[in-house]
């Protein structure tokens, strides 16, 4: 698939050594724009939500929205998606069109249907495919609510995150179809779920492994946290479980799984780092900061955050700390379930 036709308006290279991410922008003509194409790489084509390499000049230091998968990726979410010819697709996020292409040269176009929630990204997915006259269906609007025009679906796949798999997907996916998408949340944990779809509407799966991340569904993005909260009120105690565990990939999913609302902040005070989690939604929060080798934590009564993650730490911890690739993601009309 030549790859260089979905970037031709360039993309972000990340700078390195910086303190916080910035990004530089690589555009056609540059000396590295084409092998930086075929590189085995995920490259942003957005940021900030409306932001174009072309609009820069030097760098820039906000969240990618847009970005082209990469390609490895993209092959290995095909073959975990089981997509055999005949199936018909429902994609979540076409991005640059790259994805959305690789499934057409797989099935044809017209067993594919794929969705993208930001316009100004569908024109220019729209203009790289027509380019290699490839036409699939191709939807602006929000994913999370599916493509009815489209249903049913033999499978869905999403290349943007979700905090929860969207019944929308369920109800459009046949009995026995399967539903590809990362699960994850703000506390920045993910990993690639493949889902069943069962006959009473309902579906399940394993978590596949390899640590898959991809930008959250945009109207899953966490909120802005608000006033903070008094962070010096609240009640403390030494903690079982310490701050450390959000650092760890695994335990963090663990943890995100427990408090899905909560969101972290690092701050530095009187002469110590505090962790902190913030629940934007209940107001609740817990500050976790280590002192003579013990963990300490402080937090408000109302509901109290870090009683949950320690909950959460010693029942998976009791049941030998599995690995993601033991959980389970279940939806029901009841809510999604995470176990292990
Ligand atoms: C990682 S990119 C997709 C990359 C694409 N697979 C490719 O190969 O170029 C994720 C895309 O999902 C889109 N997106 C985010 N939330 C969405 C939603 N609710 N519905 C549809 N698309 C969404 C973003 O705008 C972004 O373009």
């Amino acid at each position: 698939m030549p790859r260089h036709e979905f970037l031709r308006g360039g993309f972000f290279r990340r700078v390195p050594g910086a303190a916080s991410a910035a990004w530089a922008p690589v555009l056609e003509g540059d000396e590295d724009w084409l092998t930086g194409c075929y590189a085995d790489e995920l490259l942003v084509t957005q940021i900030a939500g409306t932001i174009v390499p072309a609009d820069i000049h030097g760098e820039i230091m906000r969240e990618p929205t847009s970005s082209s998968t990469l390609p490895s990726l993209v092959l290995r979410m095909l073959e975990d998606l089981q997509v055999e010819p005949g199936a018909k697709v429902l994609e979540i996020g076409t991005g640059t069109g790259y994805s959305t292409a690789v499934l057409c040269a797989r099935l044809g176009e017209e067993y594919v249907t794929s969705v993208e929630y930001d316009k100004d990204v569908a024109a220019r997915a729209q203009s790289a495919l027509g380019r290699l006259q490839v036409y699939p269906t191709l939807i602006t609007g929000d994913g999370l609510l599916g493509y009815r025009g489209g249903a049913p679906y033999d499978r869905v796949i999403a290349t943007c995150g979700v905090r929860k798999i969207p019944a929308a997907w369920i109800e459009q996916t046949r009995p026995g179809g399967l539903i590809l998408a990362t699960v994850g949340g703000w506390l920045g944990s993910s990993e690639l779920a493949c889902l069943t779809v069962q006959e009473d509407g309902t579906a399940s799966g394993p978590l596949l492994g390899g640590a898959v991340s991809f930008m959250l569904a945009r109207p899953q993005m966490a909120p802005p946290l608000g006033l903070l909260p008094d962070l010096s009120a609240g009640r403390e105690r030494e903690a079982v479980v310490g701050a450390d565990v959000l650092d760890d990939w695994t335990s963090r999913f663990v943890v995100q799984a427990a408090v899905p609302s909560a969101q972290r902040l690092t701050l530095e005070q009187d002469g110590r780092v505090e962790h902190v989690l913030i629940d934007a939604e209940s107001g609740s929060w817990a500050a976790v900061y280590e002192e003579d080798e013990r963990w300490i934590v402080r937090q408000d009564d109302t509901e109290p955050l870090w009683d949950a993650v320690e909950e959460q730490m010693g029942r998976w911890r009791v049941a030998g700390a599995p690995a993601l690739t033991e959980f389970t993601v279940t939806v029901t009309p009841k809510g999604q379930t995470i176990s292990w």
